[in-house]
Formats: C-alpha cells, structure tokens, sequence
C-alpha cells in the first residue's frame, strides 16, 4: 500500500481523498510547522511514495534527498511555490505540483475586502469603537477615501489579478491599469485596460496598486523606498502575494511619514514576523497569510493537492505539475 505523509492536519477533505484512494496517510501529529530536520527525519523513517506540503514547510535538496528513491510527488497545497526548490526535486526525479485556480475567487475578495476596509478606515474604526472612544456622529469623524471610479493598478496579471481587475472594473467602475512581463489584449478589451510597460508607470497612477506578482529574484522588494516614493501620496498598496515583495521596513517609513496613504497586507516579509514599526500604524491593515483561508477554498485546496499525489502514483502526470 502506498504511503503519503502530510506535513501538518489539512482539511479532511483532503486526507479521505488520500485514504479513499489506498493510502496509507501519515499526519504530523503535532499541528505545527516542522523543523527541516525534524522534517528529514519523518521522511527518511517513513519512506514515502508522495508527501503532501505547505507552504510554511522549505523544501531544499536535503529534504528531498531524505524523501529517497520511492518518493514520487511533493504536493504544494498553495499557489506560490517558492518555498520549494523545485530544480532540486527534479534532480532527484521528484514531482512538484500546486493548487491554482481553486483559490483565485477567495484571494481576490480577500484582496478586495482588504482594498475597502483600508480606505473606508473599518479595522481603526472597530478599534475605535471598541476603545470607548466613540461619542457620537461627527461631520468630520474618520474621514477615509472612494473607491469607485477610481484607478487600480495591478502588478502582475495572473488568474487572481484578473479576477480583482474584473471586480474593480465591473462592481465599482475602476479604471484598470497593470503591469505585467505579459501584454494581454484580450483582457484589456473586456475590462477597458490598459497595460503599463513598467511597474513604474503604474504606481505613478494609480490610486491602488494590488500586488499579484509571484515571489522571484527579479520581484523580491519590487516594491522599495525608491518606488513607495513614485506612488501618490493619497494612494493604498494591497499586496496578497508574497511578504518580501515589498520591504517592509520601507513600507512603515513610508507609511509613517505619509508617503502614501496606507496599506493592507495579508503577507510579511519574514512569516510569522511582523516589522515592529507597522504594529504601531493606524494606517496599514494586517491580516495573518489569511487570503484563500475559507472554509469551501482551504478544503478544495486540500482536494487538489491530493489529486495531484493520486495521478503522480497512478504514474499519470499530475494535473498541476510544476515544469
Ligand atoms: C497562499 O499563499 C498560496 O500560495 O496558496
């Protein structure tokens, strides 16, 4: 009987597909992240045919050296794969696959919530409430921003950025502006945008700018003190990507000395850390790695990265095989 190991408990959903298929399922039974070496130790004691990540689990060539030759799949249950080295497990003849798509409806409405609560100011206003401080209807109480027609710039148009492009543009009559290393006409005819040849040109504009990029070299700290200072100074940044997008630490000087408006950011640039600094800010919204964490999109995300183990041991190709 084939064996998987899960990293940590993930929904139930995904686990029965997993036993419902044959497999013997091992779960971390403690419901934390593992140490590498703790990691290496379950799989060289294990031996198993697939093991079922997270993205809080780094995975290097030690650990897939550890996985041995039996092992045929590291399922990634998240979108974003860069907490997995993936030429390293191709080297070994591992797979590696991931979750797109059954999460770009959640992230997109989480992107969205963040993107209204920072400019109709609703976390400071439930702190105020909640501190007693409220004392009656004031013309001039908390004052925060429109988003309806104004201009969203997104950064990177992948399957969640363009989902939060179409509810810009067709719930609140945003103008959409992005950029991408891609040029797509096709989405620029259905949602009258317009494409942008540098991230530049689009902080310059925009009154949002969300983030959608994948961690890479090349997007590490795309969003530094140098480019903060490009955007306006009325103007939100939303990043539901990945932490070291932006330099955090630039992100709470800019955001201290009103270089731009605020901020809401469901990631950090050293999970679980937190940049001190921002605590400290009424202008910026923090929420904890939490955008496709709902009850329906955690639970298909789960399916998913179990289908991807089911087809890899059944020796077909994983239908989110990463290339
Ligand atoms: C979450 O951050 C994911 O990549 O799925």
């Amino acid at each position: 009987m084939p064996k998987v190991f899960i990293t940590r408990k993930i929904p139930e959903a995904g686990t029965e597909k997993l036993k419902k298929a044959g497999y013997e399922v091992e779960v971390n039974p403690e419901d934390r992240v593992l140490k590498k070496e703790e990691l290496i130790s379950f799989l060289k004691r294990g031996k198993y045919d697939a093991v079922l990540v997270l993205l809080t689990d780094k995975l290097d060539a030690e650990v897939f050296e550890a996985a041995g030759k039996q092992c045929k799949i590291f399922a990634n249950m998240a979108v974003g794969f860069d907490n997995v080295e993936v030429a390293a497990a191709k080297k070994v003849g591992i797979m590696v696959a991931n979750t797109p798509g059954v999460l770009t409806d959640t992230v997109a409405e989480h992107t969205f919530a963040l993107m209204l609560a920072i400019a109709h100011r609703i976390a400071e206003g439930d702190r105020f409430s909640r501190a007693g401080k409220y004392h009656g209807w004031e013309p001039m109480l908390l004052l925060g921003a429109d988003v309806s027609r104004k201009t969203l710039g997104i950064l990177g148009l992948g399957r969640i950025g363009s989902r939060v492009a179409h509810h810009a543009a067709r719930g609140f009559d945003m103008k959409v502006l992005y950029y991408d290393v891609k040029r797509n006409e096709d989405f620029e005819k259905e949602f009258s945008a317009q494409y942008r040849l540098a991230a530049e040109e689009v902080l310059r504009e925009a009154d949002f700018v969300s983030i959608h990029v994948p961690l890479l070299p090349s997007t590490h700290h795309l969003i530094d003190a140098k480019r903060l200072k490009m955007m306006k100074p009325t103007a939100y940044l939303i990043n539901t990507s990945r932490g070291p997008v932006i330099d955090e630490k630039a992100l709470a000087e800019a955001l201290k000395k009103g270089v731009i408006k605020g901020a809401a950011i469901d990631v950090f640039e050293n999970e679980p850390r937190i940049e001190p600094e921002l605590l400290k800010l009424e202008n910026v919204i923090l929420t904890p790695h939490i955008a496709s964490a709902t009850q329906e999109t955690r639970a298909k995300m789960a399916e998913l990265a179990a289908e991807n183990i089911i087809l890899a041991l059944a020796g077909q190709t994983p239908p989110n095989l990463i290339k």
